[in-house]
């Protein structure tokens, strides 16, 4: 018995199958096309491109695996979170998706909140009206495309696209139920309330359920394009970073995971829904029963090394570059970026926020700009972590380390002495794929429960300390990289 994961990324879609010992199996993807962005904030991608690369990944990995597809016990999806895709009554697309990443939804925050009242707000749903969040997309295709609101009658996140592509069931787990806005997290329900307040009737969203639960069935049309069984069951997966969670393991209060992938996110998985009365972490249903998690979410983070080196060096290897950044020392010689190349969400919730470079001298070279771009991106996810302090989150024993920016020796180093606590990484698989497979396998009762499907299928593999001369260097790098934005924040072209 094997299950398969797959992840409706930003950058494409990837399939993992993996064995009843967590083991992964075989692995496949496929690129979706770049998503379309403009400078004034808008991000949109096709969802019948998210299909077509999940067909192509599904296929792939079911030859790769030379398993039959009845071997495949059942699926579990994730994938990248907070998209609007909106369709009509026969579950055609409407226009092409707003991405989690678009933020030309600020008007419709601001009506939110003056509609509903901010703190109302963050008591129904946990969180305050962010541009990233389902609903506000919507709202702004009411606003500014009225004939095409007029047509809706389902909203989805993208991997439910792909689930309804695969079954034709309307469904969502609550993990991305919690990141449209429209979630009464602490009850994980739909919240009548806001649906009400904003005119968004309630029949336009799916059916909830729990992310290990079985929500849908292969169809046969789907069968027939993917080469899977028709009938192999699917349970409601999770968004990306629940999913991303449960593949490294942090389900329990204390557990905190850095992940460095296009955006960054530090999470830590607790036992009661934790707000933030400012709203600058997002509190959200966790895939396990029963638990929510916080999460603070640097916008471009990955993204601002691959920004870096697409913009001045393209084609140069990222191993290149880092072993010009080894030689560097910690605090690349008073070199600064902040990272907020699409805006900012934790802590300043500020889409028009921009990135900079701050202490440039001649003395400057590509090794510093690297360096500084890694270090800059790691303050970033520490004031996740000043902000769990305040709010009395713990964070026990080693940070997890997940994402592209785990990859690298000198950033997971950079980001133990930024964090000043010791890292880790797992031996094998780790992500959003690998945990819907997790789920799947929950789902499939191959595990009793998530907690039981992780105590089997993880391992740490290594841990790095914090290096004391460095956490110094940090401290003091940290004190000065705070100032920069309060002081930049007026200073628009
Ligand atoms: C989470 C978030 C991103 C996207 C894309 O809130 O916006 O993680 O899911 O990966």
């Amino acid at each position: 018995m094997v299950f398969l994961g797959m992840d409706i990324g930003t950058g494409g879609t990837r399939a993992v199958i993996v064995d009843a010992n967590g083991k992964v199996v075989a692995s496949a993807s496929s690129e979706h096309a770049p998503f379309r962005a403009t400078s004034d904030g808008w991000a949109e991608q096709d969802p019948a491109d998210w299909w077509r690369a999940a067909q192509e990944a599904i296929r792939a990995v079911l030859t790769a695996s030379k398993l039959q597809a009845s071997d495949i016990a059942c699926i579990g999806l994730t994938g990248q979170m907070h998209g609007a895709v909106l369709l009509d009554k026969a579950g055609d697309v409407l226009r092409p998706s707003l991405i989690w990443c678009d933020t030309r939804s600020t008007p419709q925050c601001n009506w939110l909140h003056t509609m509903i009242g901010r703190e109302k707000l963050i008591e129904l749903t946990c969180n305050p009206a962010l541009p990233n969040f389902t609903l506000t997309k919507l709202l702004w295709v009411r606003d500014n495309e009225p004939e095409i609101y007029a047509r809706v009658a389902h909203m989805l996140c993208p991997k439910d696209y792909v689930r309804f592509r695969l079954s034709g069931s309307y469904a969502m787990d609550v993990q991305e139920a919690s990141g449209t806005l429209l979630l009464d997290v602490t009850h994980r329900t739909w919240s009548k309330e806001v649906a009400q307040a904003s005119g968004v009737p309630l029949e336009w969203l799916p059916e909830l359920f729990e992310s290990p639960a079985v929500c849908a069935k292969v169809s046969a049309d789907a069968a027939a394009k993917t080469g899977l069984l028709a009938g192999t069951p699917i349970v409601a997966g999770a968004g990306d970073q629940g999913a991303g969670a449960v593949g490294m393991g942090i389900l329990k209060p204390g557990a905190v995971s850095a992940t460095i992938g296009t955006s960054g996110v530090v999470f830590a998985a607790t036992d009661r829904p934790v707000r933030d009365p400012g709203g600058r972490l997002h509190t959200f249903c966790h895939a396990v029963p029963g638990r929510w998690h916080v999460m603070g979410v640097t916008q471009a983070a990955g993204l601002s090394l691959r920004w870096y080196r697409d913009t001045f060096c393209p084609g140069t290897p990222y191993n290149k570059l880092n072993e010009l950044a080894v030689k560097v020392p910690a605090g690349s010689e008073g070199l600064f970026w902040t990272p907020y190349l699409v805006g900012e969400r934790t802590p300043h919730l500020d889409p028009e926020a921009r990135a900079s470079f701050i202490g440039l001298t001649a003395a400057h070279g590509q090794g510093h700009l690297v360096r500084a771009i890694q270090e800059g991106v790691t303050y970033s996810l520490r004031d996740t972590f000043t902000l769990f302090a305040e709010l009395g989150i713990p964070v026990r024993g080693s940070v997890r380390l997940g994402g592209g920016g785990a990859q690298g020796a000198l950033w997971r180093q950079i980001q133990a002495d930024i964090y000043g606590h010791p890292v880790e990484i797992l031996t094998a698989e780790e992500g959003g794929a690998f945990g819907a497979a997790l789920l799947a396998g929950v789902g499939a009762g191959a595990w009793k429960d998530v907690d039981a499907a992780c105590d089997a299928a993880l391992q740490v593999a290594e841990t790095l300390q914090p290096q004391a001369q460095n956490r110094i260097t940090y401290e003091h790098g940290y004190a000065t990289y705070r100032k920069i934005y309060p002081a930049t924040r007026n200073l628009r072209g």
